[in-house]
This record gives C-alpha cells, sequence and structure tokens, in this order.
C-alpha cells in the first residue's frame, strides 16, 4: 500500500522531537489502533501515537502482548496513519518479530515502516538489543527503546512489576539507556521504573525519556488510551489516571437505545425513509 502523506507544517519529525528536549518542552504521547480513535487523538494535538502491541490487551483481550502478530499491528499502523496528520506515527514490533536475526529484523521493521507507514519503530529491550538498534538505525529506521518493565519478558519476570529498585539494577538500567542512546535510538521508554531512576536517565540522556509510570521527571508522557478514557476492564495500575469514563457513556448510550427499539420509540419517522403519498396511494392500488 502506498501512502501519500503530505508534509503538513507542524508534522512531527525526529528533529522535533529533539528540539522539544533542548528546550525542557514536555511531549505527549498516545496509543492508538484504528482510525477514528488516531484521528481524534491526531487532533487533540497529541505529539506521537504509538501504534503499541498493547493492542493485544486492550483490543484482542489476548491477556498480554505475547501472541500479537506482525499483521495486526501492521493492519493496525495502517488505519492509524491514514487518521493522523500531524502526530509522528510509532509502530512497537510484537514479539517474535525481532529475536531470530538481524537481516529477519529489518525486514519486519521495514514492513511496518513501507505497508503500515510507521515513521518508526519502537523495541523492547537494553543491552541486548544494541546491536540490533545500531543495525536499524543504520538502514535509516528511526529506532525507540523500551526498558524497565518490558510486558514481553511477562513470562521471564513472573508478572509486571516495578523494575530497577536496588542500586544495583538501577544502576544496570541507567547503563542500558545510556547504551541505547549511543546505538542510535532516539527515544526511549522507560515503563514502571521508579521517579529517581527516570529522572536519573533523563538528565544523563541527551534523547529523550518517554515516562509510563515512571513518575513527573520524564521528558514526554505515555499512556494507553482505552485506561486514560475508561474503555478497559479490571483494577488499573497505579499511574492510570483516568480522565472519562467512555465505558459509561457507551453502556447508556446502547442501554437508552435498546429501550426505545424495545418501546417502538425507535426509529421515528423522521429517522427513516417515506414514499410520497402519490406513490404510496398507486402502490396500494395496485
Ligand atoms: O504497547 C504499548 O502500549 C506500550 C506502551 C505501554 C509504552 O508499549
Amino acid at each position: 500500500m502506498a501512502y501519500l502523506q503530505p508534509d503538513k507544517e507542524g508534522k512531527v519529525y525526529l528533529p522535533a522531537i529533539r528540539t522539544a528536549k533542548e528546550n525542557g518542552q514536555k511531549l505527549v504521547c498516545l496509543t492508538a489502533y484504528d482510525y477514528p480513535t488516531a484521528r481524534i487523538v491526531d487532533e487533540a494535538g497529541v505529539d506521537m501515537i504509538l501504534v503499541g502491541d498493547s493492542i493485544g490487551n486492550v483490543i484482542h483481550g489476548y491477556g498480554n502482548t505475547i501472541p500479537v502478530s506482525l499483521d495486526e499491528i501492521t493492519s493496525a499502523c495502517i488505519a492509524v496513519k491514514r487518521g493522523t496528520e500531524r502526530a509522528m506515527v510509532i509502530a512497537d514490533m510484537p514479539f517474535g518479530t525481532y529475536h531470530i536475526n538481524e537481516d529477519e529484523s529489518v525486514k519486519n521493521a521495514l514492513r511496518l515502516m513501507k505497508y503500515g507507514g510507521a515513521e518508526a519503530v519502537k523495541l523492547e529491550g537494553g543491552r541486548n538489543r544494541v546491536e540490533l538498534v545500531q543495525r536499524l538505525v543504520d538502514e535509516e529506521i528511526p529506532v525507540v527503546a523500551h526498558i524497565g518493565l518490558t510486558p514481553q519478558s511477562v513470562y521471564k519476570m513472573g508478572g509486571y512489576r516495578v523494575q530497577g529498585r536496588t542500586a544495583e539494577q538501577a544502576k544496570r538500567l541507567i547503563e542500558d539507556a545510556k547504551m541505547l542512546e549511543d546505538a542510535g535510538a532516539f527515544a526511549i521508554v522507560l515503563e514502571l521504573v521508579p521517579r529517581e531512576v527516570a529522572q536519573m536517565i533523563t538528565d544523563e540522556l541527551s534523547i529523550s525519556t518517554i515516562g509510563i509510570g515512571a513518575g513527573l521527571g520524564c521528558d514526554i508522557q505515555v499512556l494507553v488510551l482505552h485506561d486514560l478514557v475508561g474503555m478497559t476492564f479490571g483494577r488499573q495500575p497505579r499511574f492510570v489516571r483516568q480522565y472519562a469514563n467512555v465505558r459509561d457513556v457507551m453502556t447508556d448510550a446502547i442501554q437508552n437505545w435498546a429501550r426505545d427499539v424495545r418501546s417502538g420509540a425507535y426509529p421515528a419517522d423522521d429517522e427513516s425513509y417515506g414514499l410520497t403519498a402519490e406513490t404510496l396511494s398507486e402502490l396500494k392500488g395496485s
């Protein structure tokens, strides 16, 4: 699929992210997985849209991100790209798509860019991804790294827990961040990391940190849109501040519509189409 994306005034590319860091200007990033939410998020002025593998939890109900496929992210990315004019579109590389070897990883990242329309890719891991990040960047693929809690390691980690709580673990995270910066990543997601550690990494790096559950100090904040607007189920993590309850709004709308259908109040005459009196009498006479 080919894209005709005009270079709109103010469109967010890498230089805008760099300038924001230099000027101490905070940016915002949200997830989206389809055309209408991408339009809403973009028109609301969000700077970056992540087609996250959280699609596995939020949209597909898999329970975690492990089963998410390249096709699922590519398809979501195509829709998001169509709905986005200003924000940078970043696609997550799903589990298993950058683990076999570098050539295959490059091929998969290129697919996300060429067919999905992604303007950058994100992948999880620290020092173990340094060579891969270098290779992707060499191939003109902008890379966002992701350390701290890396949900694709859920089975290895045995759950979703704050990472970097001990001095030794924190030091390792700081080293990882530095190595990923040196490898060429233009930003690093810090997920579920103590705020002091996130602040140290943010101060240390010249590239942007993107925090989720990592405190106020990060350059950019990211949230899963569905958490922000109350469209997820179950207990939310501490860092989620819910700004709306779209789930309740939808439930009310659906129940009101069903009640009107059942009582005969929907559809009204002006919500359907009629015949002219002439056609009606002709029809009845025939
Ligand atoms: O998939 C996702 O939504 C993410 C964010 C939580 C950073 O990786």
